[in-house]
């Protein structure tokens, strides 16, 4: 069984120490990449407050397609440049959305959605993936949140 419970009185910069801690212990030396992305969707999800998805999107020839998540089922298919990930996608550049509403081309995949996080995942300098955030509260996720799920993202790109 694993415990990776949170502490709930932690500092942000605490939270994600555990988060990256916990996400590295479960990934490494795992060569799948579904069940690393899966279990590090479950970490988002229970790590973060105030989050209703907390997934993966990833590269298939030329376009994001769903990955492992934990919310309600999701878009399947986003082009390039379409939406707050396809925007992350295209750049290879974090997009910290603080009213999703504002984002010219977002995809509305859970309506209750106020903000998102998407930061790419980069492997040899390609974009692999993107690690997706949803909140259902406006402004929710700061530079912290968007240094942390960098630091993330660095760890999985050669583990999914
Ligand atoms: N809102 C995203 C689509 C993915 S869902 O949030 C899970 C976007 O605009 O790309």
């Amino acid at each position: 069984m694993f415990d990776f419970t949170p502490d709930p009185d932690a500092s942000k910069a605490d939270l994600y120490r555990e988060l990256l801690g916990a996400a590295d212990a479960l990934t490494a030396g795992e060569s799948d990449g579904v069940a690393n992305m899966a279990n590090v969707a479950a970490l988002l999800g229970d790590f973060l407050p105030d989050c209703n998805w907390t997934g993966f999107y990833r590269m298939v020839e030329g376009e994001l397609v769903l990955g492992p998540f934990a919310g309600r089922p999701a878009c399947i298919r986003i082009p390039l440049g379409v939406g707050v990930c396809g925007a992350a996608a295209k750049s290879g550049e974090t997009q910290l959305v603080e009213d999703v509403h504002a984002f010219p081309g977002h995809i509305a995949c859970d309506a209750r959605s106020r903000s998102e996080l998407v930061v790419p995942i980069v492997r040899d300098g390609a974009v692999v993936g993107v690690i997706d955030l949803d909140s259902p509260d406006l402004g929710r996720f700061d530079a912290d949140d968007q240094a942390g799920i960098e630091a993330l993202a660095a760890l999985l790109s050669d583990r999914m």
